[in-house]
């Protein structure tokens, strides 16, 4: 049991990057995106770190579902500028890419050669992972998704040579984020917490926070998806997200996570809103391995009493539907004809073999499944 990295949470702990930084630190990379750049919260961050006396660089290529193509380049430019830190800015793949740009910088070679479990040979320059989402985890846990633009295969970098070194949860750099991006990050993480829950290598350790992150995500996600000037709501989302990577890092994901990957890497779908229209159909399959489960999340999201008595069968099937009525409360797209990115049934065969491939998340699931279930899960998840 362990808890990665340092973690500062709170209002205005962004100010917080530059005593980080260490004696001797004298040049920083922020890997960002274009908007970030354009809002201003990369130029906030690089004023506090000149004010250290850190040169920065600012790398705001990073683009959704992130390439090892643009990972390698980020890299490249960190190199070049003789980085000794990198800083993490925005949602889960700016996080992702910082970190692989730290081992990058060690370690030889292109993203590509580490993508896998346990291959990076050398530790990292120091990592600052300051989340602007709240949903991915990525500041928590030790992979980096990258897809490789060549051949559209999506894996991650997993080694705990990729975990942060601090991370920074501001809830005020989360207050602009569109009600669209809350609420699908929002699901990310709920989906962390509910699948680290179910998972077959789930822990007293890991249980504790799966609770934690699903009882603040059923009582804020709306809130903060609706009403993004409310703090509290943005705070409770943070921290909450924070927790369910927690319970990630130790239990890991399950079968909705491998079923979401294809989604991104054939079709772009983004992470948060594939997972988010996938998970009820993953319930209702996996419902009968692990009812006691799903019931109690059932519970912790709100939708039945603390003390209410309910079949555990019931239950597990009830939480499948109840996780319907939030993506319609939230407005994410419920079936895959919906996203509009041309998914069609001709697709699934294909579609199925490259989820089994992600295995380490089919192997956490309480359900085994194969090529068969696999079909069918997109095939409910269709119309
Ligand atoms: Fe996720």
């Amino acid at each position: 049991m362990f808890v990665p990295g340092k973690a500062f949470f709170g209002i205005g702990s962004v100010s917080k990057v530059g005593d980080l930084m260490g004696d001797g630190m004298k040049k920083a990379i922020i890997v960002t995106d274009k908007n970030l750049a354009k809002h201003g919260t990369a130029k906030k961050v690089e004023q506090i770190l000149t004010a250290r006396g850190v040169d920065t660089v600012i790398f705001d290529s990073v683009e959704p579902e992130p390439s090892v193509e643009t990972t390698d380049e980020a890299a490249s430019l960190a190199k070049k500028f003789g980085a000794q830190a990198v800083v993490g800015l925005g949602g889960g793949s700016c996080l992702d890419v910082a970190k692989a740009v730290s081992v990058l910088l060690t370690n030889e070679g292109s993203a590509a050669n580490y993508q896998g479990l346990g291959l990076v040979k050398k530790p990292g320059v120091l990592k600052v992972m300051i989340p602007t989402t709240a949903g991915t985890g990525s500041e928590v846990t030790f992979t980096a998704v990258l897809i490789r633009r060549s051949d559209g295969f999506k894996g991650g970098i997993n080694d705990e040579k990729l975990f942060a070194d601090y991370a920074i949860l501001d809830p005020e750099l989360t207050v602009t984020v569109p009600p669209k991006v809350t609420a699908s990050s929002g699901m990310d993480a709920l989906i962390h917490a509910l699948e680290a829950y179910t998972s077959r290598y789930a822990t007293w350790f890991s249980d504790m926070f799966a609770e934690e992150a699903l009882r603040r995500i059923g009582k804020w996600i709306r809130v903060a998806t609706w009403n993004g000037r409310n703090l509290e709501a943005r705070s409770q989302m943070q921290y909450a997200a924070y927790m369910a990577g927690l319970a990630l890092v130790h239990a890991g994901v399950g079968a909705c996570h491998s079923l979401s990957y294809p989604l991104g890497g054939m079709f772009g779908v983004g992470h948060g809103v594939a997972n988010a229209l996938l998970i009820p159909h993953v319930v209702r399959a996996n419902a009968l391995c692990c009812p006691e489960r799903y019931t109690d999340v059932l519970r912790w999201l709100g939708y039945i009493d603390e003390e209410a008595k309910i079949n555990p069968r019931d239950g597990a099937l009830l939480c499948a539907e109840a996780l319907e009525e939030l993506l319609e409360d939230l407005e994410l797209p419920t079936t895959l004809e919906s996203l509009g990115v041309g998914i069609t049934e001709k697709h699934f065969p294909e579609m199925a073999e490259k989820a089994l491939a992600v295995s380490r998340p089919m192997e956490n699931n309480p359900r085994v499944f194969d090529k068969d279930l696999c079909i069918k899960i997109y095939e409910e998840a269709m119309k």
